[in-house]
């Protein structure tokens, strides 16, 4: 009987569809079931030959058993489908309760974290905060400076010069003479800033570095208000008290010219391998404004007078944050800089 045909083959089919244990294996049963050298096929093909109402017959079957297969086929590929979907939503499961991880936040250079601090210090104490440029021009580094055109400061190994006749500023002492001009007398004006010198590279030299520059100009400024700005200025950067101590030293626009020393403060002043044993560390050139300097900037030396000090910000940052190679501050190595 050909209805028993169909029923054997449709069931045996839904058996194999049932066993199938991939979409692969699935796909593999499909052909064989469905395919064009399939039972139902074959069957199809030798429809042919049989009377009309046979074929009626036969046709009908035919068309049940593809339908109901192809509706199991269609089924067990959903559920493959479902379990992939599941297996996949474990594998990538995410914890949405957990808090969100938050943009990653960079860090203030240590430079900027003490030149930040100390421009806020000066303007508590009336001081205004100027730039200047980075390219400058030979009178303003130099002679305005009182410093003559033989001074070993001028020699070519120091000093970066430029094909127009300017040069990359060797201090920030420049931007007095740019402070002088532009506020006149009197002023108190600190330059953070940028500059240069033809160095060779090492752990403790740089071609590039920062220093800040102050400067006060006034009637009857001391020797007496020098120290007190400057024993406020490192009291506050080493946040306790420092004992200081000048000693004479020689810049062309300072007379009289000083070493500030400050007492160790690792080993108190006792002697100890950061002090070499000296119990005092040189930390920052200053003096009183030379008379020359004031009179080339349009100032009067009998009726003015003030003090000037560079400060050297790179090596503060080292000192502070114990840092032993000065090219880590331009290295740019985030792993450095992530740490302040
Ligand atoms: N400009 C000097 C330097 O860079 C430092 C300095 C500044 C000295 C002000 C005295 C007064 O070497």
């Amino acid at each position: 009987m050909i209805e028993q045909t169909f029923e054997r083959l449709e069931s045996r089919s839904r058996e194999r569809i049932a066993a199938a244990m991939s979409r692969e294996e699935l796909e593999a049963v499909r052909v064989d079931v469905l395919g064009r050298k399939g039972e139902l096929a074959r069957i199809s093909k030798e429809m042919g030959s049989l009377t009309a109402e046979e074929r009626a017959r036969v046709g009908k079957l035919l068309n049940g058993a593809k339908q109901g297969l192809e509706a199991a086929l269609e089924a067990r590929k959903a559920e493959f489908d479902r379990a992939a979907l599941a297996a996949r939503l474990d594998a990538e499961w995410v914890d949405l309760t957990l808090p969100a991880t938050g943009a990653p936040r960079g860090s203030l250079h240590p430079i900027t974290i003490i030149q930040s601090e100390i421009e806020d210090l000066f303007v508590s104490m009336g001081f205004t905060v100027l730039d200047g440029p980075e390219v400058e021009t030979e009178y303003n580094n130099f002679d305005a400076l009182n410093i003559p055109p033989d001074h070993p400061a001028r020699d070519m190994q120091d000093t970066f010069w430029l094909k127009s006749g300017q040069l990359l500023r060797t201090h920030t002492s420049p931007v007095q003479v740019r402070g002088m001009q532009k506020l006149g007398p009197p002023l108190r004006m600190i330059a953070p800033g940028r500059v240069f010198r033809n160095e060779e590279v090492d752990a403790s030299h740089e071609h590039t570095f920062y220093q800040l520059e102050g400067m006060m100009v006034d009637r009857e400024v001391s020797v007496g208000n020098l120290i007190y700005f400057m024993k406020t200025l490192l009291s506050s950067i080493f946040r306790k008290d420092v004992t200081v101590r000048l000693r004479p030293g020689y810049f062309p626009f300072v007379e009289p010219g000083f070493e500030l020393d400050i007492e160790c403060l690792i080993c108190g002043g006792a002697g100890c391998p950061v002090c070499k044993q000296s119990g005092w560390v040189e930390l920052l050139p200053c003096g009183l404004v030379q008379p020359n300097v004031l009179r080339m900037s349009g100032i009067d030396p009998e009726e003015w007078n003030g003090f000037a000090f560079g400060l050297g910000l790179t090596r503060l940052a080292m000192m502070r944050y114990a840092i032993d190679d000065i090219r880590l501050l331009q290295g740019g190595d985030l792993r450095f800089l992530h740490q302040f």
